[in-house]
């Protein structure tokens, strides 16, 4: 017996809508095979119906109100990529659960701030939520972390989340170019958007770490404690040092299972350039898992597109079509667990610090008093050559040392005469 094909209504048509609709098109066999049934586009929803989108609509209901795909009572899985955290996206997905429909979204920022009452209204209605391509775009993380992962207690997640960030950071590395002005080459490319600040700024990269923390640690999403730092600071000159100490300078969003709660953060820092994931250069991302028994899995591929994203949605239609569901932070709410998150001042680990510095004598002994009395011992230092009276960058690698004893050092430094500008300070990272 064939069943009857799933019913699919798509919010959003742009570049994650148009892609599903035409991996659904053209792999039409090979996924009714894998779904056990036919996957069909019935209904979609955008803003402007007049636009050429390259597609024939007629055959769909069109809606321009999106909480129309909610009410149709033919429509079996709606695809939600409109995107933003608030409406119209956030009232469609809860209509649409509360309504006991399964909704597939590829919408980090609905997800980091919304999750947990989304996830409420998914369990109390039993209607699947899933987010395969909210994450790491075509990589398949969150199924990895969720369910193939699912016997291990997680230490620690870390990643490489934001394909602009990395393709910026790259660029900066190859060709010893400044931040501002390889953005503004990326944003003429399409790599970044007219308003790069959801990507610069780390905002995007924390999202979906809010995601894959929520998942590996069992815990609702906690956004508003993460600490989250973008790239706009790195310099070419510290690109080039990193280089000099055999690091490389990423973005990372890292969440880590400590002692005394849960740590996450994003923020750029030097990861040495032998690991895996300081090789993972331009629009690629990368995750790294670090699992009790499984040891460490990393995943690598397209974190952003319309293929590989919609590669993601509709293998998350599969699992709807096949039937297949998990709670959406891996357990069921009431077996979430409630562990403190811990402030990044309490973070223990080594540091990079750039100091611009008048070359005249004592200004290291200024400097090291200053990283002494604060607790803080070097494991080296590095300074090309001497130019007295003049502007010099050094730069001090530390040991292991506690975020609030490398922050007390900085202020006085940051207060001597013969430093000239704000220090640069880096945190260093395993990768
Ligand atoms: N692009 C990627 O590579 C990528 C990767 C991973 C995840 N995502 C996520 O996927 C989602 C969609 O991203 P996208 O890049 O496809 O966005 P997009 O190209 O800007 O498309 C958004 C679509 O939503 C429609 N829309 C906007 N407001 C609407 C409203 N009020 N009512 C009905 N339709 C509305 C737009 O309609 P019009 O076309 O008529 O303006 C457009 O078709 C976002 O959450 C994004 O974070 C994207």
């Amino acid at each position: 017996m064939t069943l009857r094909a799933l019913s699919v209504g798509v919010a959003g048509l742009g570049t994650v809508g148009g892609g599903v609709l035409r991996l659904l098109r053209e792999n039409a066999e090979v996924i009714a095979a894998r779904a056990g049934r036919p996957i069909a586009v019935t209904a979609v929803s955008a803003r402007d119906r007049t636009r050429d989108r390259g597609e024939d609509f007629s055959a769909f209901r069109w809606y321009d109100d999106p909480m129309g795909l909610a009410a149709d009572p033919s429509v079996d899985v709606v695809v939600e990529v409109i995107g933003g955290s608030d409406q119209p996206a956030l009232g469609l997905v809860m209509a649409c659960l509360r309504a006991g429909r399964p909704v597939v979204t590829a919408n980090k920022a609905l997800l980091a701030l919304h999750g947990a009452e989304l996830a409420a209204e998914s369990e109390a209605g039993g209607a699947v939520l899933a987010f395969e391509a909210a994450v790491a775009g075509g990589i398949p993380v969150i199924k990895v972390l969720r369910e193939s992962l699912a016997g291990n207690r997680i230490r620690r997640v870390a990643g490489i989340l934001n394909g602009t960030c990395n393709y910026i950071l790259t660029v900066m590395r190859e060709r010893g170019r400044e931040f501002a002005d390889v953005l503004a080459d990326a944003q003429k490319l399409g790599y970044a958007e007219a308003d790069p600040s959801f990507d610069v700024d780390g905002i995007d990269a924390a999202h979906k770490l809010t995601i894959l923390a929520a998942i590996a640690f069992g815990r609702p999403v906690r956004f508003a404690d993460m600490h989250i730092e973008g790239i706009r600071g790195v310099s070419a000159l510290d690109q080039s040092f990193a280089r000099e100490l055999g690091y490389r300078i990423k973005l990372l969003g890292i969440a880590r299972q400590t002692e005394a709660g849960i740590e996450s953060r994003v923020h750029p820092c030097l990861i040495p350039e032998t690991t895996p994931l300081a090789r993972v250069d331009g629009v690629y991302n990368a995750v790294v898992i670090e699992a009790d028994f499984a040891g460490r899995v990393m995943l690598e591929g397209r974190g952003a597109g319309a293929g590989p994203t919609a590669s993601s949605v509709v293998s998350d239609l599969i699992d709807i079509a096949r039937g297949r569901a998990t709670p959406v932070w891996g357990a069921d709410r009431s077996h979430l667990s409630e562990a403190p998150s811990v402030p990044i001042t309490v973070h223990t680990g080594a540091y990079y610090l750039r100091l611009m510095v008048v070359d005249r004598p004592g200004v290291i002994a200024d400097v090291t008093c200053a990283l002494r009395d604060a607790g803080v011992s070097l494991e080296s230092m590095l300074q090309h050559g001497r130019s007295p009276g003049e502007t010099v960058p050094i730069v001090l690698v530390t040991h292991d040392t506690r975020e609030s004893q490398i922050r007390a050092a900085l202020d006085r430094i940051e207060r001597l005469d013969s430093v000239l500008e704000r220090p640069a300070l880096l945190r260093i990272e395993h990768g």
